[in-house]
């Protein structure tokens, strides 16, 4: 292993400045689970009132619950949560269709829509909700969960700057934020950066696996593949370096990890199956919209 330290100064703006103090109006929020839930903290954090926010969710949390005594208004009448400048929807796409003729008596002309549920396009959404709405499209991952998330957001060509820059600080934060123009990515996002996650988990898997294998323990094993996983994301994290600097800077030649790379790396082996899941993943996603 090389001895020179990868690690260096962060990153400028990772994470960013995005305050919500001088957020101007009101914001509903529908569906306050896991996603909602991570939103709605993140929003807190970065200094929006309460009072500004109301909530439409069946079961809340105790968190959500009890900011109620902080003026965050729970399972209003509609008339109380009417015209919002931010409606953002939290709900699981197959909740949707119940949903939405209730949320277009909401919105008013002013109302940026922010829709995370996967597979729900912007005509659906446009389909849905009275002409004119401007809306946008986004696609977490569950990193937002600790507020390192990424997201990759597209509008529709009603959405005015203005807008646009509102659905940014509340998208960032959960984390980092992405726009594209085209409304076509968003399989191939879902496939990276939405099922990606899971791809990190079975990594770990399969790491404490092979190492049982080795003959370690395979609760060390386990414990061990966790650490290393986590630690390294970590480590990515902090470090200006992409990649493929970073595993070269742990790659001495004819060294222990150069003879695990000569396997992983072979024919393009890794490579190549990562291609098929993303694309299978990308297939799946396109087949689920709409
Ligand atoms: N979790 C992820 O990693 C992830 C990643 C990317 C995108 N997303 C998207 O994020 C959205 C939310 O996912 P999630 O994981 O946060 O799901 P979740 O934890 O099930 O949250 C959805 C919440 O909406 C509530 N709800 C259901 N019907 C409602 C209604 N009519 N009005 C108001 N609230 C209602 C649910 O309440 P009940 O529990 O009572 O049904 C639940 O609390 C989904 O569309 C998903 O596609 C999630």
């Amino acid at each position: 292993m090389s001895t020179s330290s990868p690690v260096q100064e962060p990153p400028a703006a990772t994470l960013s400045a995005a305050s919500l103090h001088d957020f101007p109006g009101t914001l509903v929020l529908v569906g306050a689970g896991k996603m909602g839930g991570a939103l709605l903290e993140g929003w807190l954090r970065l200094g929006l009132e309460p009072a500004r926010i109301a909530v439409i969710e069946p079961q809340p949390s105790r968190e959500v619950a009890g900011l109620t005594a902080r003026g965050l208004k729970l399972n209003p009448a509609i008339n109380r949560a009417r015209e919002p400048n931010a409606l953002v929807i939290a709900v699981k796409p197959q909740n949707a269709a119940e949903i939405m003729p209730w949320l277009a008596q909401m919105g008013g002309t002013a109302t940026v829509v922010l829709s995370i549920m996967a597979g729900k396009t912007l005509d659906f959404l446009a389909q849905a909700l009275p002409p004119g709405t401007a809306i946008v499209r986004s696609m977490p991952n569950l990193p937002a969960a600790i507020g390192r998330g990424i997201t990759v957001a597209v509008a529709n060509e009603r959405v005015t700057p203005a807008q646009r820059a509102l659905a940014h600080k509340l998208l960032v934060a959960t984390g980092a934020v992405e726009w594209v123009d085209d409304e076509s990515l968003l399989d191939a996002v879902t496939a990276v950066s939405g099922s990606g996650p899971a791809y990190v988990f079975l990594l770990a898997e399969s790491l404490a696996k092979a190492g049982a294998a080795a003959g370690l323990p395979p609760d060390l094993a386990a414990r061990l593949a966790r650490a290393t996983v986590a630690g390294s994301g970590e480590l990515m994290r902090h470090s200006p370096l992409d990649p493929a600097r970073l595993r070269e800077s742990v790659t001495s030649p004819g060294g222990t990890t150069a003879a695990a790379m000569g396997v992983l790396m072979s024919e393009e082996r890794l490579d190549q199956l990562m291609r098929d899941a993303v694309a299978a993943a990308a297939r799946r996603s396109g087949e689920l919209a709409d």
